[in-house]
């Protein structure tokens, strides 16, 4: 089974004062069971700064992109090597602000997912529906061929991390029913097993995004197949990502 894993995306969000809210969030941690892992992937002006606060502690840090070449002429851009250098574990790719802001493809996302492999950082590859695709019942066949697409073929015997996020629960205040979560994630749990094989398919934790907070973590975390959730607004402050945690304990 896979291991449980509550990650927050603080995406365009902390100053270096936002160092305080990881102390914060590592003191807090440490009462709380082991039996789940957690992540803080914050912009990437701080992953120096907050691996170095979480070193020793249970708390891992992640970049939120990275490019697919290790370095060269990409103005602006940052390798999987280069947050691995940082101290970084993770790296979320094909968010879907970066496929909207960004035009990012499945095939991109993909080759960044194979990056991260490549620098022994793991991938968390986001797939999810539009509105429109969950209204016109074609949300599970969407992120299906999401899964077929930006999961690399190399997937196989790595260590990676789906996530889950309907764009339109992201920040939204809105999520889809447990059922509707149960039914997305059997499916996931299914696409990967074609891709990656069961066994791979087995240990990927795959996890929910998209107005997670307190309220509904619990009940969000008790859906089969969800192993874990991708927070962004509730993961900046300490007591929220806290509450979240405390559910999956
Ligand atoms: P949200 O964002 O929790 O603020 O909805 C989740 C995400 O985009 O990763």
């Amino acid at each position: 089974m896979a291991q449980r894993l509550i990650a927050g995306n603080w995406k365009m969000n902390g100053l270096r004062d936002a160092l305080a809210e990881a102390r914060a969030i590592i003191n807090g941690l440490a009462p709380l069971p082991d039996t789940f892992d957690t992540l803080i992937c914050p912009p990437f002006t701080l992953i120096a700064g907050l691996a170095s606060v979480a070193k020793d502690s249970r708390l891992t840090i992640g970049g939120q992109d990275c490019h697919f070449d290790a370095h060269g002429a990409h103005t602006g851009d940052v390798s999987a090597e280069m947050l691995a250098d940082c101290g970084a574990s993770h790296v979320i790719v094909g968010h879907s602000e970066r496929r909207a802001d960004h035009g990012e493809t499945n095939a991109l996302v993909a080759a960044k997912a194979t990056a991260a492999f490549r620098a022994g950082v793991t991938p968390i590859i986001c797939v999810g529906e539009t509105s429109e695709e969950r209204a016109s019942g074609q949300a599970v066949q969407s992120v299906a061929n999401q899964i077929a697409t930006s999961v690399p073929q190399d997937a196989a015997g790595r260590r990676v991390v789906i996530a889950y996020e309907p764009i339109w629960a992201i920040g939204s205040g809105r999520t889809p029913t447990l059922d509707e979560i149960a039914e997305m994630h059997d499916s996931i749990r299914l696409k990967l097993s074609e891709r990656t094989g069961d066994a791979t398919a087995r240990e990927t934790p795959l996890l929910y995004g998209g107005s997670m907070a307190p309220a509904n973590a619990a009940e969000i975390l008790s859906v089969p197949n969800v192993d874990g959730g991708l927070i962004g607004g509730a993961s900046l402050k300490a007591d929220s990502f806290l509450s979240i945690c405390a559910a999956a304990a």
